[in-house]
């Protein structure tokens, strides 16, 4: 078995509006190992967002190849692909994107009412995802009672639930003070570290890139240079 956990060879993403073709993504090739934890970064528009959709299976490539713990996801229909995420990715936004009139528990629950698992199997994961984030004690609370880091810990927490092998991120700190961003790297670090997942993350912090394994940046859709 292969070391790279994801596979892309040749991907190009092109979106057609009107007369014109915009192609955020041209022929980009990249293998990102098991375990690893890899920063992407690059100007806005570069295409940072377009190729984490297509590795979260968010979005279908127009061609190349991608292929994710063995797994050719252009050969899987748009209901195998939504299967296929529920399963094997947690997606962390810039935003959070938490669900305001549910406690930090419910929005952690959320993507395990898709499984068919007891209300009790469910409590284990969720206070043990919590756990994890270090928020057991406000499991009770609503985002609005949250600061800004703490809301991100419950997305991180809300994307390891179901215990996804990949997580990527999508600008995860660029909406926190320098202090709440960096207990989110930490987070981060130490989920690749110590529970070996492999973590794809866009950043447009220099700091947050540094202490991923890798740091890859994206120019016009394609990869330009390698950092580490
Ligand atoms: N659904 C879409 N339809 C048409 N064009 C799109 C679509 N999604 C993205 N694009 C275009 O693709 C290009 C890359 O967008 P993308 O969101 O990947 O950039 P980005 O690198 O994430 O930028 P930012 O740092 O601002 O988030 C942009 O020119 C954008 O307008
Ligand atoms: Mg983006």
């Amino acid at each position: 078995m292969s070391t790279s956990l994801i596979q892309i060879h040749s991907l190009t993403k092109s979106f057609t509006k009107g007369q014109n073709v915009i192609t955020p993504l041209d022929n980009l090739s990249l293998e990102v190992s098991r375990g690893e934890f890899l920063a992407l970064m690059g100007p806005s528009g570069s295409g940072k967002t377009t190729l984490l959709n297509l590795i979260a299976g968010i979005d279908a490539a127009s061609s190349g190849k991608l292929i994710i713990d063995s797994q050719d996801l252009g050969s899987l229909s748009r209901a195998q692909l939504t299967k296929w995420r529920s399963v094997n990715v947690g997606y962390i936004f810039q935003l959070y994107h938490l669900v305001p009139i549910l406690s930090a528990y419910e929005n952690v629950e959320l993507p395990l009412l898709l499984q068919s698992l007891t209300r009790s199997e469910r409590r284990t994961r969720v206070e043990t995802a919590l756990e994890l984030v270090g928020l057991s004690d406000r499991m009770h609370h609503r985002p609005n009672e949250l600061s800004g880091g703490q809301e991100q810990r419950v997305a991180i927490a809300r994307a390891i639930v179901h215990d996804p092998g990949l997580l990527v991120a999508d600008e995860p700190t660029g909406d926190l003070d320098r202090e709440s961003a960096e207990t989110i790297l930490d987070l981060l670090r130490s989920l690749s570290r110590d529970l070996d997942k492999t973590i794809v993350m866009v950043t447009h912090d220099p700091r947050a890139a540094a202490i991923a394994d890798r740091a890859l940046h994206l120019e016009k859709g394609q990869l330009v240079s390698q950092l580490q």
